[in-house]
This record gives C-alpha cells, sequence and structure tokens, in this order.
C-alpha cells in the first residue's frame, strides 16, 4: 500500500467519525471517547512498530488496521447507547460491515485488504485463532497490543472522571457499578488465565482483568510503554485496597518485569 492510500484513509476515518457529533452531550461524549482512542493508537502504533523495526509496507497496514478497528463503535453507540458488545453486537463485524458498506478498503490489494479485515474481525476476541498466516498474525498482534495500550489510558481518565462524577455512571459499559469484585476473576489473573468479558460482573472486575492484561501483550515496546506510563499502578488506585488486589498488582508487576527482561 502507499502513503497517499493511507492519508485517503485517514481522511475517510475522521470525516466519518465527525458525522456523529451532534447536540446531545453524552453522545459526543462518548464518540469523542473512540475517536481519540484511534487518534491516540495512530501514535502508539507508529512508535511500537518503530522500535521492533518493522517495514514501512507492514507500518502502514498496521496503522490502517488501528484507524479502522473500532469504526463499528460509533453506530453501535448511536444504536444501542452502549459499548458493551454482550446484548449489543460485536463491534469487529459491525467494522467490517462498514468497511464493506462504503468500499473504503477496495483500493487495496486483495492481500492486504484481507489482512487488515482479519485483524479487525479479531481484535477483541480472548486470543486470536491459531491458524493465521505469519503476515496477518503480525498485524492482528499489532492491533490488540496498541488496543491495549490505549484502553489502560481511556479507562483511567474515564474512572478518574467517574470518581469525580459518580452520577455519570449510566452503566454504558454494562457492568454493575457497585464496589464489589469477584474473587474467581482475582484467581484467573493470579493463575495467568486471560478472561472473557462475559465473566465480568461489575466494574472492579474489570478493572482486575485488565491488570491481568500484562501476560496477553505480544511485543517488549508494548510492555516497556506499560511501565514508563505507570498504567498498571494507576489503574489499580480505583479497586479497593485489599490484599487480593495487591496480590493482582505485585504479580502483574512481575510479569511486566519479567517479560521486559526476555524471561
Ligand atoms: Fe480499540
Amino acid at each position: 500500500m502507499t502513503k497517499q492510500q493511507l492519508e485517503q484513509f485517514k481522511k475517510w476515518f475522521y470525516d466519518y467519525a465527525a458525522t456523529f457529533y451532534g447536540d446531545d452531550a453524552l453522545t459526543n461524549e462518548s464518540i469523542r471517547l473512540k475517536d481519540d482512542h484511534t487518534r491516540r493508537m495512530c501514535v502508539d502504533i507508529q512508535l511500537i512498530t518503530k522500535e521492533l523495526g518493522i517495514d514501512d509496507n507492514r507500518k502502514m497496514l498496521a496503522e490502517t488496521a488501528v484507524l479502522f478497528h473500532d469504526v463499528g463503535r460509533f453506530e453501535q453507540f448511536m444504536k444501542y447507547k452502549s459499548y458493551n458488545d454482550v446484548g449489543t453486537e460485536n463491534h469487529s463485524l459491525l467494522a467490517l460491515k462498514i468497511l464493506a458498506e462504503n468500499k473504503v478498503l477496495d483500493c487495496l490489494s486483495q492481500r492486504e485488504k484481507e489482512i487488515i479485515e482479519e485483524a479487525i474481525r479479531f481484535h477483541g476476541e480472548k486470543e486470536l485463532p491459531k491458524n493465521l498466516d505469519e503476515q496477518t498474525e503480525l498485524i492482528a498482534k499489532l492491533v490488540r497490543d496498541a488496543d491495549k495500550l490505549d484502553i489502560y489510558l481511556v479507562m483511567i481518565n474515564w474512572l478518574g472522571d467517574l470518581q469525580k462524577n459518580p452520577q455519570k455512571y449510566l452503566g454504558t459499559m454494562g457492568f454493575s457499578a457497585e464496589n464489589k469484585y469477584s474473587k474467581h476473576i482475582v484467581i484467573a489473573v493470579l493463575e495467568d488465565r486471560t478472561i472473557d468479558y462475559k465473566e465480568l460482573k461489575t466494574l472492579n472486575d474489570m478493572i482486575i482483568a485488565q491488570l491481568g492484561w500484562v501476560i496477553d501483550v505480544n511485543f517488549v515496546p508494548t510492555l516497556k510503554e506499560i511501565k514508563k506510563r505507570k498504567l498498571l499502578e494507576q489503574m489499580a488506585t480505583f479497586v479497593p485496597d485489599t490484599e487480593d488486589v495487591r496480590r493482582v498488582l505485585k504479580h502483574s508487576q512481575q510479569q511486566l518485569e519479567a517479560r521486559i527482561a526476555g524471561n
């Protein structure tokens, strides 16, 4: 693919996102969340691919997949007023539908188009399928890393805002806001098991599960950024300071250090 194509994709995305802003403050705020998330990820993906020494063509494929991975979020919010795929619809498949309807990726070769589509299709799944070819797997893993890296920041900002204005929580994420957590989530993180969104009951469960994401991050540059930005430590401030939570944080910090060191 070419630089011009990437620029064209960016323009399409920004124009498309802009159509969802209107008079309603909550809608604008929710759209802004995903709009900004995507924009920051486009910067982070450059940082990750640069440190990994990935060639320009694959860098651009990764950036395109990042740019479009959440393009289904806007329509999802307008339709359901929710970002929880459980009970609404799969936002990755929605993204593929929107890209196809608008023929956005049709200027690419069939191969490039498929790589981007597969990376989008699987970006939110618990695990990537085992049968992806090498190129597709690389791009899919890059999108998943950049996504996790920025979701930490999204959550930290959002939880900070919620702490100041608890009345703003309207259940948009579909989880109970009661100040409890589920023991089985704590155990899953301590046992290095990946957790399905369906297993989460409360917001605290979600935060604890995200502390365990370190095992699912693919590349060292992403892990280094998590450490540098102190994302785990910041996330942990939003759950009750219990023995369980302290163990989870310590466990994840140790995982992070070990993986950065290459153990
Ligand atoms: Fe995302």
